[in-house]
């Protein structure tokens, strides 16, 4: 099926900022988390079907440190402490990607910083 993309200065935001001070990315602009353990972005995404569908987070982490974070589904946290490796710069953006089961209809998505540097700057999810 063609993929949604979900913004993420569109989606619930704990311990973050909408920013667009850097280039390339998607929408108006991106989410900057604080650099703390436990800020999170959050995107309500519903799909017709329960199954597989495949994730993919769109960031940029303009230092040479992961930052990871784990991804919940429900509540679940489906990939603990996913890397989000450096991409060159804050204008660099990549994809990290991971294949999750869904309900069908609404689903919660959740992407927390598990470091005290925070997440990497996100643009979207796609699914
Ligand atoms: C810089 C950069 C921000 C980024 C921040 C960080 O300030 O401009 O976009 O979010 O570093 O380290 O998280």
């Amino acid at each position: 099926a063609a993929s949604t993309r979900y913004e993420a200065e569109s989606a619930t935001i704990s311990q973050g900022s909408v920013a667009a001070n850097h280039t390339g990315y998607s929408g108006t602009g991106f989410v900057d988390y604080t650099n703390v353990t436990g800020s999170y972005v959050q995107w309500s995404v519903s799909v017709a079907g329960a199954g597989s569908a495949g994730l993919v987070l769109r960031y940029a982490n303009g230092t040479s440190v992961n930052r990871p974070m784990d991804i919940s589904v429900n509540g679940t946290v489906v990939s603990a402490g996913k890397a989000f490796n450096g991409t060159g710069s804050w204008d660099t953006w990549a994809d990290g990607t991971l294949t999750v089961t869904l309900n069908a209809g609404a689903n919660t998505i959740r992407a927390t910083a598990t470091t005290a540097n925070g997440g990497p700057n996100v643009d979207h999810l796609t699914v």
